[in-house]
């Protein structure tokens, strides 16, 4: 254990914490290691085993779980490490204890990684970070990882891990294409969730979502799936998907959960769940090697795949599970350090994050033609302009968010005023201008709060009759240190009523949208700023 590997002391929040050939690297160990298994053989067997008395894992579920929770506890004791659990239910999380200072408590015990199931999404992001602090703060000779055991509607990485390995043992280890369905309830599965990313392990991707309208996949996983480049089909049911050819030869189910969609909806539930459930009738439509999975339980009343298909080569869904223990062995041996020195990633990580987005003019370079302030603000003397807001939208529009900028930026008590204007050439296209006579500058926290509620503006310093300085503003990479904005995602870790002290923190995606750093939920910069507290 003395060369440091790169998945050392790594967390796993969501299935893109590690990378597609991280996830190749750890599936050849995954099927190395069950061959042995299946062997017996014990020289093979004892390579990957962590061996430390002292290496502390540590199970925290705080919703029901069998599979996840037991293979977790099998794999660590596969181990020989301490393996503890907390009981939820006698801990202070009853007396109001934050997540951060539980697992703070937690790893100041010698403990190296924590497997965390929660309904709140995110807390897994947070802890990383904070843990990290206390460790440092503490002089704790490791700071502590976090793998994401479920986290309420958003992600279940390792389960994705396991679903990933069991379609690869299903397609001859090839990676160039899957087409698979995915039926239940896309919802609130959190399994189905971590698809949308986890599936980019193949090249070319197809996925049927057969769900009725109540229970569909969430639109930002199906954009996501299709910027992703995968091939994205809705169904609203079986008979509608078996109604036409094209149909996969994986099919993975869901459990139904309708229990939290009130009784509007449990009084269609056997309506809902008929369109989710396979029937003997379907049979002869499917494809030559058709394979079902199901990231389990089934319900022994209502169950979407029939016991009766237990004893077919449609299951895939024991193998699957018994994958589940395989799967976490070798995570937790890459992440205790025990293995993964021989993998040498291929893929830069790029940090988009740091990149500038204020712009100070030179005015030096500038030609005379863009001194001119806009049209129908009378020059001022001193003071400043915020000028090209909301380029392209509505006058109206434009009005409604020159008021919040000028409430975000506190300009709400000077003199001044609000315009919409055309541009200089005098096309159809509006934008917003506001001026503020004798305002001071802004401070710098200012000036990235601007560039935040008003990307593509410029702002200009006027002294004594002249552009003294002049930014433009680009959007911003991440929106974070300023106590007005939160997530809007109740269940996130963040919400302010979660009252665990997370300040909000967004990143940008690649469709210029925010994305909430711990779940994900993505927002426009309009809607960031629309729901802050003032
Ligand atoms: N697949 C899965 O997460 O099952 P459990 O809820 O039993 O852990």
């Amino acid at each position: 254990m003395d060369k440091k590997s790169v998945f050392t002391g790594r967390s796993l929040c969501v299935i893109d914490d590690f990378t597609i050939e991280e996830r190749k690297h750890l599936f050849t160990e995954v099927r190395k290691l069950k061959t042995a298994m299946q062997e017996n053989n014990l020289p093979v067997m004892e390579s990957y085993r962590i061996d430390d008395k002292d290496f502390g894992i540590y199970e925290v579920f705080l919703e029901d779980s069998t599979r996840t929770k037991e293979s977790f506890r099998n794999a660590a004791n596969f181990h020989h490490v301490k393996v503890s659990e907390l009981n939820s239910d006698s801990s202070s999380f009853n007396k109001g204890e934050s997540y951060a200072d539980t697992f703070n408590t937690l790893s100041g015990y010698s403990n190296s990684v924590f497997i965390i199931r929660s309904k709140v999404e995110g807390v897994c992001r947070w802890l990383e970070d904070e843990c990290s602090a206390y460790a440092q703060r503490n002089k704790l000779w490791r700071k502590p990882a976090f793998i994401n055991a479920g986290d309420g509607k958003h992600e279940h990485p390792t389960q994705e891990l396991l679903d990933e390995f069991t379609f690869l043992e299903d397609n001859n280890w090839k990676t160039d294409s899957i087409h698979v369905a995915l039926v239940g309830d896309l919802y609130h599965g959190r399994t189905v969730h971590s698809k949308a990313s986890g599936l980019k392990l193949f090249d070319t991707v197809k996925v049927d979502l057969i769900a009725p309208v109540e229970l569909a996949m969430p639109e930002t996983y199906v954009l996501k799936m299709r910027e992703n480049g995968f091939e994205v089909r809705i169904f609203s049911s079986l008979e509608e998907y078996l109604a036409q050819k094209d149909i996969a030869d994986k099919w993975y189910f869901t459990r139904p959960q309708l229990e939290r969609m009130g009784d509007r909806i449990l009084q269609r539930q056997e309506q809902l769940r008929s369109a989710i459930t396979f029937k003997r009738s379907y049979m002869p439509l499917l494809k030559e090697g058709t394979k079902f999975y199901h990231p389990l339980p089934r319900h022994k009343v209502t169950p979407t795949i029939p016991t009766y298909l237990d004893d077919t080569s449609l299951n895939g869904w024991e193998r699957q599970s018994i994958n589940g223990m395989y799967v976490r062995i070798i995570l937790l041996a890459l992440i205790g350090g025990k293995i993964g020195q021989t993998f040498v990633p291929e893929q830069k990580i790029v940090d988009q994050e740091r990149a500038e987005y204020i712009f100070e003019v030179d005015l030096t370079q500038m030609p005379l033609r863009e001194k001119v302030v806009s049209e129908g603000v009378t020059p001022i003397h001193n003071g400043l302009v915020i000028d090209h807001i909301c380029r392209g939208d509505s006058p109206s529009v434009i009005r409604d968010h020159m008021r919040l900028i000028s409430s975000v930026l506190g300009l709400d008590e000077d003199k001044g005023g609000e315009w919409v204007s055309s541009g200089h050439k005098g096309e159809d296209s509006f934008k917003g201008i506001i001026f503020r006579p004798d305002a001071p500058d802004l401070t710098r926290k200012n000036l990235k709060r601007l560039a935040a509620v008003a990307p593509g503006c410029t702002l200009n310093i006027i002294r004594d009759g002249k552009i003294e300085k002049k930014y433009r503003l680009h959007m911003p990479p991440r929106i974070y240190n300023f106590d007005d904005l939160a997530c809007t995602n109740e269940a996130c870790i963040s919400y302010p009523q979660q009252n665990e002290g997370v300040p909000a923190h967004f990143t940008r995606n690649k469709e210029n949208l925010f994305a909430c750093s711990y779940c994900e939920k993505t927002h426009s910069f309009k809607e960031i700023w629309q729901s802050r507290n003032k």
